[in-house]
């Protein structure tokens, strides 16, 4: 496929996502999206896999969340998928590649660490969650945790209440994390391990250790002894 007719399609997508988006501000925005979209083009370029259907389904990963986010019930990756279809129908994306973005949307969440566990073992599936998570972590990850936790009057921190102890993760409960710093003991901290493409752990090391510099730094001033 020629780059302007991927750029002509992909521009589509954005503008149809961009309107979907107006408004959203937990942290699910159309800049996460945008984010998401060049580091999966990044990742792909080292990794391989097909970088149109992997610019697609990072800008459309995130439908399931503005229904979440709309009326306060966890809305799964996989009830938007009709949504998605649409959208990719009217910016008239190849049919043949239709399917593959649609599985990347479904799965995008299930990770090894995940509640339920499953695992996906498709390129691009990995490579667009390997790209999610990177987002949800290093400078941008702290501003998006604060952001989620302000529009859901969550507050920064609640010393008094044990961090958890799970090994797995599950997106449904997360949302009653009791405190912006328990969400980053919950997931943040842990997705460092579960990166799933070698290109995608190097990047995330350095993003980790900022989090955990971060996350020193704010319990040393929250007890006062900075
Ligand atoms: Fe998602
Ligand atoms: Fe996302």
């Amino acid at each position: 496929m020629k780059d302007t007719t991927m750029n002509d399609l992909l521009k589509r997508i954005e503008c149809a996502t961009r309107s979907l988006f107006d408004g959203e501000s937990s942290g699910h925005d159309i800049n996460h999206l945008k984010r998401t979209k060049n580091l999966a083009l990044h990742i792909q370029e080292i990794e391989g896999g097909d970088p149109l259907v992997l610019a697609a389904a990072a800008l459309l990963h995130d439908v399931h969340r503005l229904k979440q986010s709309q009326t306060g019930v966890f809305c799964s990756p996989e009830a938007s998928l009709p949504q998605v279809l649409m959208i990719l129908r009217e910016a008239q994306f190849p049919s043949d590649k239709i399917g593959k973005v649609l599985h990347c949307v479904q799965y995008h969440e299930e990770y090894s660490f995940s509640a339920n566990g499953r695992t996906v073992d498709d390129i691009e599936t990995l490579i667009l969650q390997d790209a999610d998570n990177l987002d949800a972590m290093g400078a941008i990850g702290i501003g998006r945790t604060f952001l989620f936790g302000g529009a859901h009057q969550v507050p920064m921190w609640a010393p008094e209440i044990p961090l958890p102890k799970r090994d797995t993760y599950d997106e449904e409960t997360s949302m009653q994390d009791p405190s912006v710093l328990h969400h980053f003991h919950a997931k943040l901290l842990k997705l460092k391990d579960s990166m799933n493409t070698a290109t995608a752990k190097q990047m995330a090391e350095q993003r980790h250790q900022f989090m955990e510099r971060f996350v020193a730094e704010f319990i040393a001033e929250w007890r006062g002894a900075r």
